[in-house]
């Protein structure tokens, strides 16, 4: 936690595409941005901070004005979760910054901790109010294509450095996207949750990552099209 970095960072030019039955190490606690950049100030409006328990820090995105949806593993061990929106620097309350603490936390019923299903919404105890910086954002549908190659759009709070926990294996599922880690690319931990945009339409939640988050491996995401139908029953949209 004393590593974090609360400024929000993307990377950009990520390249999806890797076969589906390929294996990848991942340390299942999360993951954060590593190559990336300071974003304009408020320029991802859909961006979400999650804070688990008021302190633990996951990324979201605002699907709704009323919901926010981030990972499985970021939400299955919290009582309460107090949402930041608006948000640059989490060290400080900005002007753009709306903020909802909400215990009304919903983790898929058939998330595990090999981070199967690890998608979860939260829901916010009153509407957001939708501003230049805090907005919507679209969700891939259904019938979304694999996206492979395209390049994608990913924002978090996470460290920039590498904490190189130890990793257990994970398979890749169709339930996943990964992206390519060439250039030293991709998610490390606090950036759990958060989403990967392709031309503003979200196609992932950060899932998992290598324990390593320096070694140019692939970063796994939830598919977002692959949960579409159960955000739609849950969520309302
Ligand atoms: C939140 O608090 C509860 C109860 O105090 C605890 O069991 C849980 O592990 C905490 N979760 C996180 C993510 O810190
Ligand atoms: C959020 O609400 C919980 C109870 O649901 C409370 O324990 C906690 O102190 C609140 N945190 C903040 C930051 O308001
Ligand atoms: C959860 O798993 C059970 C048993 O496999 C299945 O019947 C159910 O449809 C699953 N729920 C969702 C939302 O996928």
């Amino acid at each position: 936690m004393m590593n974090r970095v609360p400024l929000l960072l993307f990377v950009l030019g990520y390249s999806f595409g890797l076969p589906s039955s390929l294996s990848l190490s991942g340390d299942g606690t999360g993951t954060r941005i590593i190559g990336g950049d300071e974003v304009v100030p408020t320029s991802v409006p859909y961006q979400a901070a999650v804070l688990l328990n008021g302190t633990f820090v996951c990324g979201g995105s605002l699907i709704s004005t009323k919901v926010v949806l981030t990972a499985g593993h970021c939400a299955v061990a919290a009582v309460f979760a107090v949402v930041v929106l608006g948000a640059h620097d989490l060290r400080t309350i900005e002007s753009t910054q709306q903020r909802f603490n909400t215990s009304d936390i919903l983790v898929h019923e058939n998330y595990t901790e090999f981070l199967e299903n690890d998608v979860a919404l939260v829901l916010l105890p009153e509407a957001a109010q939708l501003t230049t910086s805090v907005q919507i954002v679209e969700l891939a549908p259904t019938s979304a294509p694999s996206y492979t190659g395209s390049s994608a759009y990913l924002t978090g709070w996470g460290m920039t450095h590498d904490a190189s926990d130890t990793s257990p294996y994970l398979l890749v599922r169709p339930s996943n996207v990964c992206t390519s880690g060439v250039g030293v690319v991709g998610a490390c931990h606090s950036d759990s949750g958060g989403p990967l945009v392709v031309d503003g339409v979200q196609v992932g939640i950060v899932s998992f990552g290598s324990g390593s988050c320096v070694d140019e491996s692939p970063t796994g995401f939830v598919r977002v099209s692959y949960y579409r139908d159960w955000i739609l029953e849950h969520a309302g949209v």
